[in-house]
């Protein structure tokens, strides 16, 4: 298995998930009333497999290893695109919480700045799956040997693995700044 395979295989994933947003942006435009729990459903979607799980991969293992070739002046110029609009994904998700939060405490505003997120994000994902699918990942497969792509593959699934325990640690430590910062001002 080629190392760009999990990440093409991630693509699918996250392409469900953005038909599943797209039909919720249908139903919010229709009701004019948003389910907080679903925005945060899809924000930790997100953040956790889209940004954490599948982009941590493309730019600590992919991008990485890319970054020791001698590559095309095109390739290089994608590279950056693409970690650029990571970063802008992130951003966006960004707004998303801070639109939400404003939701659920009653603002009037929120509606629609929820509604431009999640009409943003989905057109977002798309184009830039589009970009590593069609025109990116496999022709940047040439830059490798056999040997470096199984090395790629391996550090991959290791990646992988790691996050469950990260993503839980990280939820402790919040649990524990939460707690403390309740126990020195008991009225938060
Ligand atoms: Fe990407
Ligand atoms: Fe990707």
């Amino acid at each position: 298995m080629m190392p760009i395979a999990p990440l093409m295989i991630e693509h699918r994933l996250i392409e469900r998930m953005i038909d599943v947003m797209k039909d919720e942006l249908l139903l919010i435009e229709k009701e004019k009333k948003v389910d907080p729990e679903f925005i945060e459903m899809a924000v930790d979607f997100i953040r956790t497999y889209a940004d954490r799980c599948h982009h941590g991969k493309e730019e600590d293992i992919l991008f990485r290893d890319l970054g020791g070739k001698k590559l095309k002046d095109e390739h290089r110029r994608t590279i950056e695109e693409l970690v650029e609009e990571h970063r802008w994904g992130r951003k966006m998700t960004g707004r998303l919480v801070e639109a939400n939060t404003r939701y659920v405490q009653g603002n009037e505003g929120a509606l629609s700045a929820i509604m431009d997120c999640i009409k943003t994000l989905i057109e977002f994902y798309p184009k830039h799956i589009e970009k590593e699918d069609k025109r990116f990942f496999i022709p940047c497969m040439d830059y490798f040997t056999d040997a470096e792509k199984e090395a790629m593959l391996k550090e991959e699934w290791e990646f992988d693995k790691s996050l469950i325990h990260e993503r839980y640690r990280n939820i402790v430590i919040a649990s524990e700044k939460i707690l403390t910062a309740r126990k020195l001002n008991p009225l938060i």
